[in-house]
């Protein structure tokens, strides 16, 4: 008898060494579930940091991806095309708060990159203020703003600009670190990388105003909170404070690598040719499943799911090792009694993937849009299922 044909797994030798990884070995994936080499079937409520927010496979986004990629499957920005020009006005209109204008580029670092560039070059101002446990991205600016980063991982020998982090919540350092001096406030209104931390109304309105007052920039990065995982298009909205950017990637292509930096009028009409730029941003696959995901979530009332099955998280999944629930819609954080990377490996061994965080008693649930009431029960009987 012959024996059952297995995949031929290429050595990982050429790959650069700079990720741990995780003892789960994906063949592929449909719905909530990724399916393992050993055949089991994983519930994944973690989308790959927070990216497939439309879990695997879905028809809508499979079709636009075969249909763009039949149609054009790249031009540049020199050349005018309506799949842009589309993804653009389905995007803005999305997230609504005034911010009418979209550059498109490919990653949440570059997004966030490009809107500093923005701010310092407007106010002319030389400072930036994040906030403690921020995650912006890797790259020079972005790394600069993000918390912790010069002693973990920056590399570079100084940072672009002068930084100054403001405490979490700290409704008093505002008018003391924001002045200005100040050229931009950049802040994730739920901080993910941090884990799940809602900043909530009061900080964001106050940095709102403080920055309308000294006229410096307010970024929003919603890379991870963006994008309807609040359960709103973006947390700007849930909030009802506008911000003068916002930055989104993650969700925003569903799997297809893509990033946005929207921008209000007064920022947008400081821009001239040449100003930014990029190959990639804004190329016609990207474009096409940006316009599919804001239809999406849009046509199958996604946002009034997210908000519905966080609420049941919350209500629930106070069992086993969970002594409190964080953050916003799906992004949610689970603060435990005992560390989070065991919580999370005794989860991973029940078939149920989610994250960790910064901080080491708070697992990250970044589910997709698309849950259902059966996966929350899944989650709350297995936590159950945990020793406290
Ligand atoms: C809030 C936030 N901003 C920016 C980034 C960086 O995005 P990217 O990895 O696409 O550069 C991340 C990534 O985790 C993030 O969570």
């Amino acid at each position: 008898m012959q024996a059952a044909p297995t995949r031929w797994v290429p050595p990982a030798d050429h790959l650069a060494p700079v990720y741990a990884q995780w003892s789960l070995d994906v063949v592929d994936a449909a719905g909530v579930y990724l399916h393992t080499r050993d055949g089991r079937q994983v519930l994944d409520l973690y989308g790959g940091h927070a990216v497939a927010a439309l879990g695997y496979s879905h028809p809508r986004l499979l079709a636009a991806l075969e249909q763009q990629a039949r149609t054009l499957i790249f031009q540049s920005n020199a050349v005018p095309l309506e799949v842009r020009a589309r993804a653009a006005l389905r995007l803005t209109r999305f997230a609504g708060l005034g911010l009418n204008t979209a550059f498109f580029i490919n990653t949440g670092a570059e997004a966030n990159e490009n809107a500093l560039k923005l701010a310092l070059r407007i106010t002319g101002r030389r400072k930036v203020v994040a906030v403690e446990g921020s995650f912006h991205g890797r790259t020079a600016a972005a790394g600069a703003v993000t918390w912790g980063a010069a002693q973990k991982w920056y590399g570079f020998p100084q940072a672009p600009f002068e930084v100054e982090f403001l405490p979490r919540g700290d409704l008093g350092a505002i008018e003391r670190v924001i002045g200005t001096d100040t050229a931009a406030v950049i802040v994730e209104p739920v901080q993910g990388v941090a884990g799940a931390r809602d900043l909530g109304e009061p900080f964001l309105a106050a940095l709102r105003a403080r920055c309308t007052a000294t006229c410096a920039q307010l970024i929003f990065d919603e890379v991870q909170c963006g994008m309807g995982r609040t359960g709103f298009p973006f947390a700007a909205n849930m909030y009802g404070v506008a911000p003068d950017m916002i930055t989104a990637a993650k969700a925003l292509g569903a799997g297809f690598p893509c990033a946005a930096l929207l921008m209000a009028d007064h920022v947008a009409a400081h821009l001239r040719i040449d100003d930014l730029g990029t190959t990639f941003g804004g190329g016609p696959m990207a474009c096409a499943l940006i316009e599919a995901v804001v239809d999406i979530i849009e046509s199958e009332g996604l946002l009034a799911n997210v908000r519905r099955l966080a609420a049941q998280i919350r209500e629930t999944c106070l069992v086993g090792p969970v002594t409190g629930v964080q953050g916003a819609g799906f992004l949610t954080g689970l603060r435990t009694r005992r560390p989070a990377k065991d919580v999370q490996r005794e989860l991973l061994e029940r078939d149920i993937l989610t994250g960790t965080s910064a901080d080491p008693h708070v697992v990250r649930i970044l589910a997709p849009y698309v849950l259902e009431d059966a996966h929350v029960a899944q989650l709350r009987d297995a936590l159950a299922a945990l020793p406290g």
